[in-house]
């Protein structure tokens, strides 16, 4: 019965870790995608040609998670029935595959040490940001 009641429980753990897990992936794409972006823009206001393979492998790293994070649902989802359900995600996955053309731009830009098209590719990543998050993006 001990043994019973501890396996149990066990699997109500591991059930429950790995739901919150689950949830929390895009939370954390979104993270690397920040400090990769901190970095950047911060690294771009005097830019080094030196330092080309750096800002590459940031810019990288964002398109890396642009593409982990385009397969996975935002948590606002899981608010909505199931018909507008499937637009929203298809919505956010043309959205996110949007965002990772541009970064591909900026990987270009920054290839050819083009720093003020960079800085205004950025920009636009900026914007696209902004637009991703009010509409995928669950209100708090
Ligand atoms: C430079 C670009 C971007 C940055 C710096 C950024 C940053 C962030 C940050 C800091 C969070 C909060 C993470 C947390 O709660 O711990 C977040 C959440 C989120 N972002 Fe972004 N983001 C970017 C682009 C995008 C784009 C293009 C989209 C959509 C196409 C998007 C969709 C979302 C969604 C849906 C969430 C909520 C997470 C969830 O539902 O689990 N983001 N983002």
């Amino acid at each position: 019965m001990k043994i019973a009641l501890t396996t149990l429980l066990c699997f109500f753990c591991l059930a429950t870790f790995s739901g919150a897990r689950a949830d929390m992936q895009l939370e954390i794409s979104m993270k690397h995608i920040t400090r990769a972006y901190k970095q950047l823009l911060l690294d771009l206001k005097q830019p080094q040609d030196a330092n080309k393979a750096d800002y590459v492998a940031l810019a990288t790293t964002m398109k890396t998670e642009a593409q982990t994070a385009r397969g996975l649902v935002p948590q606002k989802a899981a608010n909505l029935y199931p018909e507008s359900r499937d637009a929203m995600v298809k919505g956010y996955q043309k959205s996110m595959d949007d965002f990772s053309q541009a970064i591909d731009v900026l990987i270009e830009n920054l290839q050819a040490g083009q720093w003020d098209a960079a800085n205004k590719q950025l920009a636009t990543l900026r914007m696209e940001e902004d637009d991703g998050h009010k509409a995928f993006r669950k209100k708090d």
